[in-house]
């Protein structure tokens, strides 16, 4: 049930809000770190980014662009990278209708794939991500500790 939930793409006086989720679910409160963020992500595509909001109030966000050329992949690709929703508001539809929000967007701007990345231990973001019809990529993740 997504009654009363508004999507909409997001814009800088929404970084107060997207904090206070960020804080609800890390703990940590990091308004330089989301100020940083949503410039970027505001400059490269204002449209893109999206947040849910109930009464005015922002209960979930997600950040995220269409780029080209990387890892070899010449094709356009909308990446998902940042999202949170507020824990008195999940398992009501609004990770959906935030994620369908975003691709249709990268649809609109020529991308015929998303991506996305998820960390091994994170199984709650793993069965969402399985859920919005997302499955595991021919491309391995690889790193190195500097
Ligand atoms: C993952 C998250 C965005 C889901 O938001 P939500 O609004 O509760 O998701 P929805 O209600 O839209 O659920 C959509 C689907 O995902 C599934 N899903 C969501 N969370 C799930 C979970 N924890 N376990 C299993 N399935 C899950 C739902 O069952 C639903 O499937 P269905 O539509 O087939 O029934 C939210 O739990 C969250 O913000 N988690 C923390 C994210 C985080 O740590 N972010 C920081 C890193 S960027």
């Amino acid at each position: 049930m997504t009654t009363g939930v508004r999507i909409r793409p997001m814009n800088e006086l929404d970084i107060e809000g997207i904090c206070r989720i960020d804080e609800k679910i890390t703990g940590r409160y990091r308004p330089e770190v989301w100020e940083q963020r949503a410039a970027y992500y505001i400059r490269r595509d204002p449209d893109s980014s999206q947040v849910a909001e109930v009464d005015g109030r922002v209960v979930g966000f997600m950040l995220g662009e269409v780029r080209g050329g990387e890892f070899g992949l010449e094709e356009p690709t909308g990446w998902v990278e940042f999202f949170g929703v507020d824990p008195s508001s999940r398992e009501k539809g609004v990770g959906r209708r935030l994620i369908e929000a975003l691709l249709g967007h990268f649809r609109a701007k020529g991308a015929h794939v998303a991506r996305t990345m998820v960390a091994a231990q994170d199984k709650d973001i793993a069965a969402f991500i399985a859920a919005m019809g997302f499955a595991p990529a021919p491309l391995t993740a690889l790193e190195k500790r500097l």
